[in-house]
């Protein structure tokens, strides 16, 4: 792991020591300091615990490098006053936050405290959470969120809708300038919910997490419909169905497990590099599998993921959304320890066609690589966009042109293996020369046509093959012809439509070759605000 280590640091707790008049003043602030550790008290950290959960306090101990967490705006109270709240004072008040090392390299953290008030946000909370992420922004480092509370203190009104505000808006201003994860332990309801919807990544911890935007006792009374928590908004639903959440975690450590994995293969900001490791795989292997992994038969399927294993350095592809839109593989890797964006088709899934949630995977994910100078493999096998009626009434078109747009908008280094099947729109929307990827390869059995064989001849021959003596010949003949002329990538080749085709073994080496050449990589838009991806 890269370190930018320079200054030691001391771990918690540490006592000062002062002379006799001093020492009163000290004792005063460490009084002050237990009090703070102690968040809402005794019995809230036992009934936090009673319910299978961690305090932040534990939480961003377990995330982090021991000793490194540097606690800011620990003394911060809220100035309420209605309902009791006078009364109802705790230091820190419900969110600590502060600034630690993960694998050595900073980040900061803001981390709920179900203990106060249940983890509820009020203006106090908006301040210092803004605070954290105003550094993290000038520091140029990741924010980490642990989420775990009621969503917007009831008693403070509109204060601490304007703290949620304020928390949304700076998620918003730090999108694609430094990573931001958010990590779900607890509850997360209501209007809540958009702060970790407008981070980079979601990781939800099973059983103990939960998003939604209004509640089960919401939903019936205004629906009928029944549904527990779990099932409207728990983990598994969120990785598999909505595709809200990145990663779905078995409990507290693993999610701290998976946030501090996918920082390493992750920038600080948006003007460095990934950190590179000390490369663990031979760039030259070469895996005799892969010639014979894709079978010659194209309605064969085969699973891209063995193909992804065997090219990248071996044990370093961590795919993310594994549960959401399967035939869609999106994930980090890395490539004689440089860290690369992976988007894939799955054969084994649905063919690997092209659906909408699809779409908003590889189009999300290639626009994060981009924002964070990842560079982008794409490996594609697709027989095309899903046909169906709920396809298109739910906008296929809208949603298949954000994988057009974010190709083609990166300027990140861009190379396509076409492994088999490159079929008409799939084709160029998965990184093809023509939204300019910087090299584009194909295996030797890759098909680029503008449709399959069995398609193209029923369009073209459809009346000669009814009116023939013999139709069922006369079509396998027409289909044998066609692939023939199309199934394979040599016609795409001829015209340089695709720079090279190797033999599959070779893709590590020549991938590893390429990637050295575009190291330095720089390409340009034309000057405008932004442009209008179509969401
Ligand atoms: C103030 C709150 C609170 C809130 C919980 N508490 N949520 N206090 N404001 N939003 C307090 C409770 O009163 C309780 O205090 C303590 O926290 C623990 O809560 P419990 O209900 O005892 O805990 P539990 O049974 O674990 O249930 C947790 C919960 C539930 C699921 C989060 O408390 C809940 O549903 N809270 C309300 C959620 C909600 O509707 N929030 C507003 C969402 S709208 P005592 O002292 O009695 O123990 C929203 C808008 C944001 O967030 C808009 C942004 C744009």
């Amino acid at each position: 792991m890269a370190s930018d280590e320079t200054v030691p640091v001391k771990p918690d707790g540490t006592e000062g020591s002062a002379g006799e008049e001093h020492q009163p003043y000290i004792e005063a602030l460490q009084q002050k300091r237990d009090e703070m550790l102690l968040g809402g008290g005794k019995a809230r950290i036992d009934a936090q615990h009673a319910k299978g959960k961690l305090t932040a306090r534990e939480r961003i101990a377990q995330l982090v490098d021991e000793g490194t967490f540097q606690e800011v705006d620990g003394f911060v109270v809220h100035r309420s006053t209605d309902f009791g709240m006078e009364n109802n004072r705790f230091l820190g008040d419900g969110l600590v936050t502060g600034f630690a090392k993960i694998d050595s390299r900073r980040v900061c953290i803001y981390a709920a405290d179900f203990t106060v008030l249940g983890g509820s946000f009020g203006e106090a909370a908006g301040l210092k959470v803004s605070r954290v992420m105003d550094l993290a922004m000038q520091a140029g480092v990741p924010v980490i969120g642990l989420s775990d509370g009621g969503g917007a203190r009831i008693q403070e009104g509109v204060n601490s809708l304007l703290a949620f505000g304020e928390l949304f808006y700076r998620n918003t201003l730090a999108s694609g300038v430094v990573p931001q994860i958010s990590v779900e332990l607890g509850p997360c309801a209501g209007g809540a919910v958009y702060s970790p919807a407008l981070t980079d990544f979601i990781i939800i911890a099973r059983k103990i997490g939960n998003m939604f935007i209004t509640g089960p006792e919401v939903i019936k009374s205004v629906t009928g419909e029944a549904v527990d928590m779990e099932t409207l908004g728990g983990a598994d639903t969120h990785a598999t169905v909505s595709g809200v959440a990145h990663f779905a975690a078995e409990d507290e450590a693993d999610a701290m497990e998976i946030t501090r994995k996918l920082l390493s293969y992750l920038p600080s900001n948006n003007a460095e590099h990934a950190p590179i490791l000390p490369p663990s795989d031979d760039p030259w292997r070469m895996d005799p599998a892969l010639n014979s992994l894709v079978p010659v038969d194209s309605s064969t399927p085969y699973d891209m993921k063995q193909v992804i294993e065997r090219v990248f350095d071996l044990g370093s592809f961590f795919e993310v959304q594994a549960g959401y839109a399967p035939n869609a593989v999106v994930g980090f890797a890395r490539l004689h320890g440089q860290s690369v964006g992976v988007v894939a088709q799955q054969p084994a899934y649905l063919a690997g066609v092209i659906d909408i949630n699809a779409s908003d995977k590889i189009a999300r994910f290639v626009r994060f690589c981009d924002a964070f100078n990842l560079p982008v493999i794409t490996f594609s096998d697709s027989p095309g966009f899903l046909p169906g009626v709920a396809q298109e009434h739910g906008g296929i078109i809208r949603h298949g042109a954000k994988i057009v747009y974010a190709y083609s908008e990166a300027t990140v280094p861009k190379i396509t293996v076409i492994t088999r099947k490159g079929y008409g729109g799939a084709y160029i929307v998965m990184g093809s020369k023509y939204l300019r990827a910087d090299f584009v390869f194909a295996w030797p059995t890759a098909e680029i046509a503008v449709m399959g064989a069995d398609g193209a001849v029923n369009i073209l021959f459809g009346k000669k093959i009814k009116e023939s003596s013999d139709p069922q010949a006369e079509r396998s003949r027409l289909v044998a012809e066609y692939r023939e002329k199309f199934a394979n990538p040599y016609q795409a080749a001829a015209g340089g439509h695709v720079d090279d085709i190797l033999i599959p073994e070779e893709t590590r080496p020549r991938l590893i070759a390429a990637l050295e050449l575009l190291r330095d990589k720089h390409a340009k838009l034309p000057t405008k605000k932004h442009g209008n991806i179509p969401l």
